[in-house]
């Protein structure tokens, strides 16, 4: 990704944002070896049971990113964080803002267990909440690094790098949630919709901070999403198992291609909309899936030749860069079922599936009447968000490096 010296890029709900990272030291991530699960390996449960997460779906209009509790320090302060697959950082608000920073703050100092890491930084995203546009440095954020146990439904970690917040811009004020769990992730993309406060949960794909922890702990360094529509409810994170009771049929497996790093990403031999293609869609593509970002993000080749084979009427919107949009009025007579093909650990096709439900993610702020469409360009980065995980259960596999789907029930 973007990660050169000093920046990488990082997706907020609607859009993509670039970030940049700037001062002394860039967030740094801390590599551990994960142990690969052998293909064809039935993954089970070993000393620890899995735990399952509650998840609150963060709506403004549209499903924009998922928020659970987790808890840092000694004693335990409990925080509410952005589960984020497309990050590998974990970052939250805390008492250094002051007061600030709106959400809940974490106070290191009535942790026994914090140790500052003493070195700050700073993040400044080109995109921010919702349809606004950025103005300037508009979303930024300060940050302290610092290490300190977490624990995630129940699942502890001792000694987990993090970023205390220190302090943010006023746009940050309306995220419902503290922070951003990266460390799902895998790597640079971080989607986080910074509600109150910024806790970032990061999930990159390597196994790092709570998931290397659960490797030691002997479960298996793999975690589970249950992201659905705020109509369906129950959203669940899964840590260290599946829960089969949230899907129909078998999970289909793919495996990331080779040189992933932390990335969660899948390579698709084409797409298809409402059954039809064409050569620019028949082009393979490296996709990420964020579970941050509730958009899709795709090259301008692709956004145009998508929407081109689902109506004339949907155009850039020139007030929003990379936003396309149509009359809402013509939303609901539009058929704008989105097949992107991959490949399965067996060889074999199968589809992931955008419903048409998905093309509006409702009206721009500045013109009631135009409905913005589901998919922003931004050349240099393919990937998926919520729109497409609301309607699967997904296994995100660290250890065997590898992501599974299958039909979510009750979506
Ligand atoms: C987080 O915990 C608080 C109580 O500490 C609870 O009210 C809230 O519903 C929890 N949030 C989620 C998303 O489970
Ligand atoms: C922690 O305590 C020290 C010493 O009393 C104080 O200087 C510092 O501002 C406190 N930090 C926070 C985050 O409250
Ligand atoms: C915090 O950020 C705001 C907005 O950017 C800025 O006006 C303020 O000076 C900053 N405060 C500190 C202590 O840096």
């Amino acid at each position: 990704m973007f990660n050169s010296a000093n920046s990488w890029v990082k997706t907020l709900s609607l859009f993509c944002s670039i970030l940049v990272v700037s001062g002394e030291a860039v967030p740094q991530t801390i590599q551990l070896q994960s142990r690969n699960i052998p293909k064809g390996e039935v993954l089970r449960r070993r000393a620890l049971s899995p735990t399952a997460l509650p998840l609150a779906d963060f709506f403004l209009g549209t499903d924009l990113q998922w928020f659970g509790n987790i808890s840092v320090g000694t004693p335990p302060q409990v925080l509410t964080v952005v589960f984020d697959t497309g990050s590998s950082t974990l970052e939250f608000a805390s008492t250094l803002c002051g007061g600030s920073c709106a959400q809940v703050e974490f106070d290191p100092n009535k942790s026994s267990t914090f140790v500052d890491g003493g070195r700050t930084s700073s993040i400044t995203f080109a995109t921010g909440v919702g349809v606004d546009p950025v103005i300037g440095s508009n979303y930024k954020l300060t940050l302290r690094s610092g290490r300190d146990t977490v624990s995630v439904g129940g699942l502890s970690a001792t000694g987990v790098s993090l970023f205390l917040i220190t302090n943010q811009t006023v746009k940050f004020n309306i995220d419902p949630f503290s922070g951003i769990q990266g460390e799902m992730l895998n790597s640079w993309l971080f989607r986080q919709h910074l509600i109150y406060a910024i806790f970032i949960v990061g999930m990159g794909a390597t196994a790092q901070g709570i998931f290397a922890a659960l490797i030691s702990q002997g479960l298996p360094s793999l975690f589970s999403l249950y992201v659905t529509p705020q109509a369906v409810g129950n959203a669940e994170l899964n840590v260290g198992g599946i829960d089969n009771s949230k899907f129909t049929g078998t999970p289909v497996f793919a495996s990331l291609p080779s040189g992933s790093g932390s990335a969660w990403q899948l390579q698709s031999p084409g797409i298809s909309v409402n059954g039809k293609t064409t050569s620019v869609l028949q082009t393979s593509r490296t996709i990420i899936f964020d579970s941050g970002t509730s958009n899709v993000l795709f090259s301008t080749a692709t956004a145009n030749a998508i929407y081109a084979l689902i109506s004339p009427n949907i155009k850039p919107n020139p007030a929003e860069a990379g936003t396309y949009g149509i009359a809402c009025n013509l939303i609901p007579t539009l058929p704008a079922k989105i097949d992107i093909a991959f490949v399965s650990q067996s060889g074999t096709p199968f589809n992931l599936t955008i419903p048409s439900s998905e093309l509006s993610v409702g009206p721009f702020a500045n013109n009631s009447s135009l409905c913005q469409t589901l998919i922003n360009a931004f050349d240099g980065l393919e990937l998926v968000g919520g729109s497409l995980l609301k309607h699967y259960y997904s296994i995100w596999d660290v250890g065997g490096k590898r992501m599974g789907f299958a039909p979510a029930v009750g979506v």
